[in-house]
């Protein structure tokens, strides 16, 4: 399949764009590389209408850089690369996987750059994913406010797969993938610009989320509250999110550098399944 043959729609003020008239299992070097520079462009991108096997889909995303595989979460068993997000119709009434603002993994050092997420059973409802462009949050803050985010770093961890949640007996309640806690070295505090470049497109992204990120560097908890509150409700602000109505076929690519989502956990007594790929992970930069 040639470059000329899919059409690439953006969506909002050029954060997210739909791409139609792909077949991702065909397309040719070309297609892959303006496939990967729209990605970089408009942060997600909804390719609509695919039919993938789990293999295929390992096999797209690996074209779009190296592999990569999560710590803590368990993936398929004949497919690891790939992880299963999934709620079965029995499961009410429990919190689920990615269901508040975050970027995949951001705790780590070099944490992920592209989710590639394919829709296998979705629910007749809900079960939306909620981004939040990080870049178009940080371009609308005034320049002073810009420089002082631009000196800060910010602390991440994963508690959530550290010894805590094993403690209180939570992990069961952490339904939509197989994930092990208990992991002590999960909840070390790692430092990361506050405000990151986006080396593809030289722009610069807020790199926060009130998932993973634990305060300020150099800050407690309590002083670091009332920013990262004002800026989780700024990023938020309709102007900066986007929501997607998963159809039949969606294929979603996201670029963790520069957006955040959350999946909507509103579709108790269904069942829903995705199957999620990573790919690339980079030290994020500070914003130059
Ligand atoms: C995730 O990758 O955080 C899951 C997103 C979703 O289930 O919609």
């Amino acid at each position: 399949m040639s470059t000329a043959s899919f059409v690439v729609t953006p969506m909002s003020r050029g954060f997210v764009a739909e791409v139609s008239g792909a077949d991702v299992r065909s397309l040719d070097e070309c297609g892959v590389t303006v496939l990967r520079r729209a990605l970089d462009e408009h942060r997600v991108l909804v390719v609509r209408g695919q039919s993938l096997s789990a293999a295929d889909q390992v096999e797209f995303s690996a074209r779009l850089g190296e592999l990569y595989r999560m710590p803590y979460v368990r993936p398929l068993d004949d497919h690891p690369d790939v992880i299963a997000v999934l709620k079965e119709a029995d499961e009410v009434k429990v919190s689920t996987f990615g269901s508040w603002w975050h970027a995949d993994f951001s705790y780590l050092d070099e944490p992920p750059v592209y989710s590639v997420l394919h829709a296998v059973d979705l629910p007749p409802h809900g079960g939306d994913t909620l981004f939040a462009d990080m870049i178009g949050a940080f371009e609308a803050l005034s320049v002073s406010m810009r420089r002082v985010l631009c000196r800060l770093c910010i602390m991440h961890s994963g508690h959530i797969y550290g010894r805590r949640l094993a403690r209180d007996g939570s992990r069961g309640r952490m339904r939509g993938v197989q994930i092990s806690t208990g992991h002590e070295e999960a909840e070390i505090e790692r430092s990361h610009p506050l405000v990151r470049q986006h080396e593809p497109t030289g722009r610069q992204a807020l790199f926060a989320n009130p998932t993973y990120c634990t305060r300020l560097a150099n800050m407690s908890v309590e002083d670091s509250k009332s920013l990262l509150d004002f800026l989780y409700a700024h990023c938020g602000r309709p102007e900066f999110t986007w929501r997607q109505v998963w159809r039949e076929g969606d294929l979603l690519l996201w670029d963790n550098r520069a957006v955040t989502h959350l999946a909507v956990n509103d579709y108790d007594g269904h069942r829903r399944l995705l199957h999620r790929t990573t790919v690339c992970s980079e030290k994020p930069v500070a914003a130059r």
